[in-house]
């Protein structure tokens, strides 16, 4: 039996449970925990349909582009219906005045555009220029946001107001800067995602009770820009949004390209340059590796992980830093069966089952095999795209999976698991094909 025999169980599993967690125009991440439509998820969500259903896959883009507020700020979260289940909900965000869907008042990792030219650059051109054309704007004046709103200064570098905004919360590099907030006006609140799953692979009380500090400061200042440039008690500079943006800005250039929209292009070529030199500042000579920065500190991480090689996905390699970035890679496989762990498995902070302190996410894989073959290392992407499949295929369509057993953690069924797992079969057919 050929391997595409053997994994077509897993394939249509992959698609029942898109099916499944479709609530009619948008996708929730998973049942029980995350009952609404999250940013990026949605996104990686886009990616699994266009593998068989393309018009599904612009649904689920457009639908999560009818969270936009007026000043291009596309949030983390839209809620459609309000869900107990879930905190903090739509009244901890208090966003009424700004958007008359319920929204959250941070963002997330912006896949959105690479997504978007993934879905222009193999559907049928007919269907995807009518239905990229009106994106287009929608996606620039998200990004016209991101510089405006999350810019470090003139550095290229981007902040992070909020953990969640990095999309990889509860990472050791937040650690330090979240000790900064100060809690001790903090409302009373009762957590609900440890009664979806194992608290061991949730992040913990210090976390939480600053991740809703947080929520209550961006409430309290109304979301204003200004205020959280000058006042978040939280304001990183991260790697893997700063890396994620800058390709968000090349595709984008892709697409502004094609429409011939030559305004867009110079406003992407200048954002680029830009996010070049934010990239190199990064580097942290004391771990030889690329590493998060506390601006209300000035001080670097010193830590690293899997985000740490998201500068390749950005299109970034210079060849002085490789072989120090290979040793991490190297290393981390020495210690653990699977790659790539959230976080370095040769740190005290190490925790191979807690959500980003340990265990492998199926959309960063993607994420940085994508960045390694694009930059010419196609064996270590291919150990990736690898490593990535057999974890799914021995432990099912789970949120995570722990880098040393390869057992599935946190949520089941999840949506973006089952989109990169089809996503990775179809990379994998073009392949045999060509
Ligand atoms: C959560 O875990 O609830 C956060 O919203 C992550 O985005």
């Amino acid at each position: 039996m050929g391997y595409f025999e053997m994994t077509g169980d897993l394939d249509a599993r992959a698609h029942e449970i898109l099916t499944e967690n479709d609530r009619g125009g948008y996708t929730i991440p998973t049942k029980g925990l995350y009952p609404f439509q999250w940013n990026w998820d949605s996104a990686f969500v886009a990616l699994g349909f266009a593998t068989f259903d393309q018009n599904r896959a612009w649904t689920e883009i457009e639908s999560l582009l009818e969270g936009q507020w007026e000043n291009g700020f596309l949030p983390h979260i839209v809620f459609r219906r309000d869900d107990p289940t879930y905190f903090p909900g739509p009244k901890e965000w208090g966003t009424a005045k700004h958007h008359w869907i319920p929204t959250s008042g941070i963002t997330q990792p912006p896949v959105l555009a690479t997504v978007l030219r993934e879905l222009f650059e193999t559907g049928t051109p007919d269907l995807v220029r009518q239905r990229m054309k009106p994106l287009f704007p929608k996606v620039l004046a998200w990004h016209a946001w991101y510089h405006a709103n999350r810019a470090v200064g003139n550095t290229g570098m981007v902040a992070i107001a909020h953990p969640w905004e990095s999309g990889r919360d509860n990472l050791p590099d937040w650690d330090a800067p979240l000790g900064d907030v100060d809690i001790s006006d903090l409302e009373p609140y009762e957590r609900k995602d440890v009664t979806h799953v194992n608290q061991d692979m949730r992040p913990q009380q210090f976390d939480y009770d600053r991740y809703v500090r947080l929520v209550h400061f961006g409430r309290d200042i109304g979301w204003d820009r200004d205020r959280m440039v000058e006042e978040s008690p939280f304001w990183v500079a991260d790697v893997g949004v700063t890396s994620i943006l800058l390709r968000a800005d090349r595709d984008l250039l892709a697409l502004a390209q094609v429409l011939g929209d030559y305004a867009a292009i110079a406003q992407l070529e200048a954002w680029i340059a830009k996010g070049e030199e934010g990239i190199d500042r990064l580097w942290n000579d004391k771990v030889f590796a690329y590493t998060s920065y506390n601006i209300r500190r000035d001080t670097r991480a010193d830590m690293v992980g899997g985000g740490t090689l998201l500068p390749f996905y950005a299109g970034v390699a210079d060849p002085n830093r490789l072989d120090a970035l290979f040793a991490h890679m190297d290393r981390w496989w020495g210690r653990c069966e699977f790659g790539v762990p959230s976080f370095d498995p040769d740190h005290k902070k190490f925790d191979s089952i807690r959500y980003w302190r340990g265990p492998i996410w199926a959309v960063v894989n993607w994420l940085v095999a994508r960045g390694l073959s694009d930059m010419g290392f196609e064996a270590r992407a291919e150990r990736v795209r690898s490593n990535t499949q057999t974890l799914i295929e021995n432990a099912g369509f789970r949120e995570n999976f722990c880098p040393a057993t390869g057992v599935g953690c946190g949520g089941h069924d999840f949506s973006w698991t089952a989109a990169i797992w089809l996503n990775l079969q179809h990379q994998n057919r073009a392949r045999v094909a060509a």
